[in-house]
């Protein structure tokens, strides 16, 4: 879909996010012919640099973290051409006139909240009393959008302010990557999973998001947010909204929207027993998380398992598990659906085997299907279980694929005016109201998390959730 021309200024410009995601991804997207010539993009930070200074930093960055598509130098002097920098006082007044003049009124106007949200009101209010933005410009703001429900109404308090609910796109980069996006292909561009999809035929569904990473470098954000507010709050709850909500009416942002926020609302609040925080112990794999997070005495949790019920009539009686965690034994995130066993079998012998359909996130994004067939030979009805895998870069040829990432996909969604793939205000703030009391109710016991090793599967306790129910977590593999 072509994009119209536009200016694009990214507050913190000079910034980690910035750096390592914004601009590489854009710079891509300017490779693939995505990023038209009378188009701009303008660094606006603290930093004293001049728009030569910012596009030699910019130029470095892509270097690092741009992938293979760096290494096109002419693509990459042209992109640079298209760059300015203003050195902007988000709190004063310096640099508000010269970031008007250069912000153009007859082409989309995006501006990318790469800053603390401290900021947001302070910026949003300069954007229109300095006439910047219009009311069709469109604002991006990131995660952590707030941490807890009442600061999550503040921030958008504070956005709607001066801008509509239609023109605020807030950014959960989960909601950008190619296989999320599958999964509403898979579920809704076929006739062959809706029928099943219910408490009738799955048994329970898996949703895992196991990273290898610790939390070094980090410590000081982490360790006051835990991979609840992290990343159960947000990813996972978005994971879990779109493989449980509602067919829309059609592909559109608030049709999509106002069923994930149906799902956020029938979730039913959780039973303490029903959830496990785990923080990871030094191994032969690495330092443990206190060390990580330089806080020797931290309750802060680096893992989080969880049974969710939601009570609607599709999924009444279906458990939801949910896990995720830093350090664990491999990097991967899919979402499995557990169909029931077979009621009754004809084949003499036949162990009990359940369909599985695995979506995987990633590595390796792409989704199988479990199925029973005889295996081949003259040996009798002998039966096995196999994938049916369908790896989209085999199925689709390598050549086809094109690499998106999350930031790419979702800053052309800005530009194109698409808000289906972000949160929006009710969402975000039912997902907190849904969180707060399981926080509030560890901070009013100071429950102290289990320990798991570094490089494993994460706390026993978080297994025995499962064992107790007579099912088994998948195995955590890359
Ligand atoms: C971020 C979290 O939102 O998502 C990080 O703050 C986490 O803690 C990251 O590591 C995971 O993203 P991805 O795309 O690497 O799975």
């Amino acid at each position: 879909i072509p994009v119209e021309d536009f200016d694009l200024v990214i507050f913190g410009g000079t910034g980690d996010l910035a750096r390592r995601k914004i601009l590489p991804g854009l710079f891509r997207r300017y490779l693939s012919g995505q990023m038209p010539v009378e188009s701009r993009i303008i660094g606006a930070a603290r930093s004293d640099i001049d728009s030569d200074g910012y596009r030699t930093m910019i130029k470095e960055a892509i270097l690092e973290f741009g992938g293979e598509e760096s290494q096109d130098s002419n693509g990459l002097d042209a992109f640079l051409a298209q760059i300015e920098y203003v050195p902007i006082d988000a709190k004063g007044e310096g640099g508000w006139v010269e970031l008007a003049e250069l912000v153009r009124n007859d082409v989309v106007q995006a501006f990318y909240f790469s800053v603390a949200p401290s900021l947001f009101g302070d910026l949003a209010e300069r954007l229109h009393r300095h006439k910047i933005a219009s009311a069709t410009s469109r604002i991006v703001v990131e995660k952590p959008f707030g941490r807890d429900l009442e600061s999550a109404r503040k921030l958008n308090d504070v956005l709607a302010l001066h801008f509509d609910e239609g023109q605020i796109y807030r950014i959960d980069h989960y909601l950008g990557k190619e296989t999320v996006q599958n999964l509403m292909a898979v579920r809704f561009g076929n006739v062959l999973f809706e029928p099943l999809w219910n408490n009738h035929y799955v048994d329970h569904i898996q949703i895992t998001v196991a990273e290898t990473v610790g939390v070094g470098g980090r410590g000081s954000y982490y360790d006051k947010s835990g991979a609840m507010r992290d990343m159960v709050q947000n990813h996972l709850m978005q994971l879990l909204c779109l493989i449980a909500m509602e067919p829309p009416s059609q592909f559109g942002a608030d049709e999509v929207r106002d069923e994930k926020l149906k799902v956020i609302r029938a979730l039913e609040p959780i039973m303490p027993h029903h959830i496990v925080r785990g923080q990871y112990e030094n191994s032969a794999n690495g330092p443990s998380y206190r060390e990580d997070a330089e806080n020797p005495r931290s309750h802060t949790e680096s893992f989080v398992a969880m049974k969710c019920h939601i009570s609607n009539w599709r999924w009444s009686g279906v458990p939801f598990y949910l896990r995720t965690g830093k350090r664990l034994k491999a990097r991967t995130s899919e979402i499995a659906v557990v169909f029931k066993p077979l009621g009754h079998s004809i084949f003499e012998g036949q162990e009990e085997q359940q369909n599985i359909l695995a979506i995987h996130l990633q590595p390796n994004e792409g989704i199988d299907l479990q199925v029973t067939i005889k295996e081949p030979g003259p040996g009798g009805m002998r039966l096995v279980n196999v994938p049916l895998d369908m790896t989209f870069a085999e199925a689709l040829g390598d050549s086809d694929v094109e690499v998106t990432d999350a930031y790419e996909r979702l800053i052309m969604d800005v530009i194109r005016g698409n808000q289906t793939l972000f949160m929006r205000g009710d969402e975000v703030e039912a997902a907190w109201g849904w969180t707060d009391p399981i926080i509030e109710g560890w901070e009013a016991r100071n429950d102290v998390p289990k320990t798991y090793s570094a490089g494993s599967s994460g706390p026993d306790d978080a297994l025995m959730l499962l064992h107790r129910d007579g099912r088994k977590w998948r195995e955590i593999k890359g």
